[in-house]
């Protein structure tokens, strides 16, 4: 059976970017094939610790876990939560996968660039983050890794280990997941989902960015949100239209807006062709933002803490079941075991 994997750090409150680049699509794509495929959703706890954390990391987890039954993910025999630093095979992996890696490679990740920018130091989980979550992905023999865009080049080198690790055993020890292209379309999209910062379209929505207006976050009170969406950078050109290169600020709100009510984005554009006021079609996305939210929040509120311990329990002793096996595979042809 294939399996379907993802994970969402929890280093805080999540934002809208989250919530509609992964979560979203995730949940869709889980609740379709969950009949046929594994799927995997768990939280990268250790990947949360190479940058800041707001508040604790272990209710931070917890809370993450609630925000995928939130959205909707339909629990069953194949659907299995876990969280990454319950499954030492993980980081077991990482290290194996260090001798596998280049420093070129790895040193090209446009993410450990963006991370260790200006800065005077950074840590070497930011470097090395991308490996371990290559091991993330190869322990459960994942072929679809559904992700927001700015995720792709750590599928390619999730893939490239694989491919050389296999190549240099002679034996296919890991399932090279597939290819951006064939991960785009299986998500049902023609492009990888990228929800921009609403006070600078040019760049991706961010928890770690600091200006509040930038960003929805999943618990903002929803006329907070709303507000928000007024105010979100537009342009002096006059014209809706969806155009993320000359336009980026005004495309983001009708990607936003098709992507929260769920209607394809050619039937939004055909709804908005035409209109030349931007106030308009920010009081609609911010009254289906606003919208969303309610719901959202209400659904998040009915879900205990105990019924994600006890999802939590099945889910990590299969993910260390699965886990191991592999590990143990991949130990035995280096000569470890
Ligand atoms: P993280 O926690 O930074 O992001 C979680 C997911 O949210 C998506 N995302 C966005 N999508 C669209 N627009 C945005 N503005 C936006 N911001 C974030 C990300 O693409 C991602 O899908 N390394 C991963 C976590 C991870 C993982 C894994 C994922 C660790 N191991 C194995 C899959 C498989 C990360 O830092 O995501």
């Amino acid at each position: 059976m294939r399996t379907i994997l993802t994970g969402i750090r929890s280093n805080s409150v999540l934002t809208l970017g989250n919530y509609l680049g992964a979560l979203l699509p995730m949940v869709r794509l889980a609740n379709e094939h969950s009949g046929d495929s594994m799927v995997n959703i768990f939280v990268p706890d250790l990947h949360s610790i190479i940058s800041e954390v707001d508040g604790d990391l272990r209710e931070n987890t917890i809370r993450t876990l609630k925000y995928w039954l939130a959205a909707g993910l339909e629990m069953n025999e194949n659907v299995h939560i876990y969280r990454q630093s319950y499954v030492p095979a993980h980081s077991e992996l990482c290290w194996i996968l260090d001798c596998v890696a280049t420093m070129g490679e790895t040193s090209r990740m446009i993410q450990y660039k963006e991370k260790s920018e200006g800065k005077a130091s950074c840590n070497v989980g930011i470097f090395n983050y991308p490996i371990l979550m290559a091991a993330d992905i190869l322990l459960y023999s994942a072929e679809f890794i559904p992700l927001g865009e700015d995720q792709f080049q750590h599928i390619e080198l999730a893939r490239n280990l694989a491919i050389r690790f296999n190549h240099r055993f002679q034996q296919e020890v890991f399932v090279v997941p597939a290819s951006t292209a064939d991960q785009v379309k299986f998500m049902g999209m023609s492009d990888g989902i990228r929800i921009r910062d609403l006070l600078n379209p040019e760049k991706k929505m961010s928890k770690s960015t600091a200006a509040e207006n930038s960003k929805i976050m999943l618990d903002d009170e929803p006329a907070r949100a709303a507000k928000k969406i007024m105010s979100a950078t537009t342009d002096s050109l006059g014209r809706v239209k969806f155009d993320m290169r000359e336009q980026p600020g005004v495309s983001n709100l009708l990607l936003i807006e098709a992507l929260v009510t769920g209607v394809p984005l050619q039937d939004v554009l055909s709804t908005w062709a035409g209109e030349t006021r931007y106030g308009e079609l920010k009081k609609k996305v911010a009254s289906s933002v606003a919208e969303m939210l309610e719901v959202f929040q209400g659904k998040f509120a009915e879900i205990s803490d105990t019924e994600v311990y006890k999802l939590l329990e099945d889910g990590e002793k299969y993910a260390n079941k699965v886990a191991n096996a592999k590990l143990l595979e991949a130990q035995k042809v280096f000569g470890l075991r």
